[in-house]
């Protein structure tokens, strides 16, 4: 690094050591640089899919746990594949707890496509954080503990109990992972108010907030038709038929895109449709039978409906336009998520004054100079999908501003100053949800949300 800029970067933390030195004066003599090194430790762990290397993660997650004196309890619902819970004891535990939630896995890399090693966490002379993992969601985990951390430091006790949980395989559904944990006896006795979860980076000065996500529906049309000569023009084919449901569907399309090119709607509150797949035609030596009408066609479609959608008005679609029956069609869903939670409400978390929650996220982030943007609908699927289905307020919040979005992209970075800026953030969020004692609320407002 160049002398001018490590002034660069002094210059750069100052605000951070003062709010650090706000929380304790012991704080404000860590170095930053160990803070980051931490981070750096947790991003050299290769957990790309499909073989994360959960024997690394646990012990690191354990000996952050360890030095913390945070309770830890690893929970396997699935045989090798780690749930870990770490527990700060709260000063009255009938209060429901707080859970800060993470996933350890990451998605595959193409190595050739990085300019810095994908798990090597190099740190550039600007302060950027290259890894896979470094935006989704190994910044998110590692704060976590980081502002508990911080909080220890400065001599705070909690009222409520306070989770950090690490999960092993968001990136392929989450079905050993969260969705075990949410089902599970574990989970009901951590009596868990509110979960936060992640959100995406934001490319402006405010972060992004998600009440909600989209539920991926796969969807599979199938045609049957009468099969013939390649020469003959006649109606009722199976691509014929198949062709008039794609007209239809791309129609559907444009509409919802129209809505987001226009500005009224954002992508989260649209239902997006993009065909995955088209298999037809007979198979042959040198590739297909050219002279033939092939009498079997289907489609597959990846379609993402939003909590705010009707999902019975978009399966009549389906079924009228889409794959009628009087054109000889049927259809399966590969995958169909459910829009609505087990209460038969949208699953979608209040942001406003029927969940208190939401405000004293609003206030904790002011309190850390943070910003927070309009609260969006997360455009896929994320594992907060399975505490919103048990009616549980869940927020995505990744506490990334300034950053471009990279996740699951070549160079994936994070810049070290949004990182500890992070770390505050989580910091005061704790706090500020840790101190919360108006339980009567809690009750209420759980079964509402
Ligand atoms: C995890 O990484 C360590 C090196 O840090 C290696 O010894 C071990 O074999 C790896 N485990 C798996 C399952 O890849
Ligand atoms: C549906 O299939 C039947 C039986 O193969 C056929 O007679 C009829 O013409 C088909 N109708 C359409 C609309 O494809």
């Amino acid at each position: 690094m160049v002398p001018g800029s490590f002034l660069g970067a002094v210059h750069r933390l100052a605000p951070l050591l003062i709010l650090l030195s706000a929380f304790s004066p012991a704080l404000a003599a860590e170095d930053p640089s160990l803070i980051v090194s931490r981070f750096q430790e947790y991003l050299r762990i290769n957990t790309a899919q499909p073989n994360p290397n959960y024997s690394d993660t646990k012990e690191f997650i354990l000996a952050q746990a360890s030095s913390l004196s945070l309770e830890a309890q690893t929970v396997e619902f699935v045989a090798g594949k780690p749930v870990i819970i770490l527990k700060w004891p709260g000063t009255n535990p009938s209060l429901p707890s707080i859970m800060f939630y993470s996933h350890t896995d990451v998605v595959p890399v193409e190595q050739s496509k990085w300019a810095h090693p994908p798990f090597g966490a190099h740190l550039d002379g600007d302060g950027r954080i290259f890894a896979r993992g470094s935006q989704d969601m190994k910044c998110v985990g590692m704060q976590h503990i980081e502002a508990v951390r911080l909080l220890k430091q400065s001599g705070f006790e909690p009222v409520r109990s306070v989770y950090i949980v690490f999960s092993p395989d968001e990136e392929i559904g989450g079905h050993d992972g969260a969705e075990k944990l949410a089902e599970s006896e574990i989970f009901r006795k951590m009596n868990v108010g509110v979960v936060l979860d992640e959100g995406l980076a934001s490319p402006n000065e405010d972060y992004r907030p998600f009440y909600g996500e989209r539920s991926p529906w796969w969807l599979v049309i199938k045609a049957i038709g009468a099969p013939g000569h390649g020469a003959k023009l006649y109606d009722n084919t199976a691509l014929e038929n198949l062709f008039k449901s794609i007209e239809t569907i791309r129609r559907f399309r444009a509409s919802q895109f129209d809505l987001v090119k226009a500005g009224l709607k954002a992508e989260g509150e649209v239902t997006s449709v993009n065909m995955a797949f088209l298999k037809a035609g007979t198979p042959s030596p040198t590739g297909f039978v050219m002279n033939l009408q092939p009498s079997e066609a289907e489609a597959g479609f990846d379609i993402r409906v939003p909590p705010t959608a009707d999902p019975e008005v978009l399966e009549r679609r389906i079924a009228e336009e889409w794959a009628p029956i009087s054109r000889n069609m049927t259809y399966e869903f590969k995958q169909k998520a459910t829009v609505h939670n087990k209460n038969g409400k949208p699953m979608l978390t209040a942001t406003d004054s029927s969940n208190p929650w939401w405000g004293l996220m609003e206030e904790a982030v002011r309190k850390a100079n943070g910003k927070l943007g309009k609260p969006e609908i997360f455009p896929a699927a994320t594992d907060s999908r399975y505490f919103r289905l048990l009616g549980l307020p869940a927020i995505g919040f990744s506490p990334m501003a300034n950053t471009p979005i990279l996740l699951h992209d070549h160079n994936e970075f994070l810049h070290k100053d949004e990182y500890l800026k992070g770390i505050e953030v989580f910091g005061s969020i704790i706090k500020t949800y840790a101190s919360y004692v108006e339980d009567s609320r809690d009750r209420s407002s759980r079964d509402e949300l």
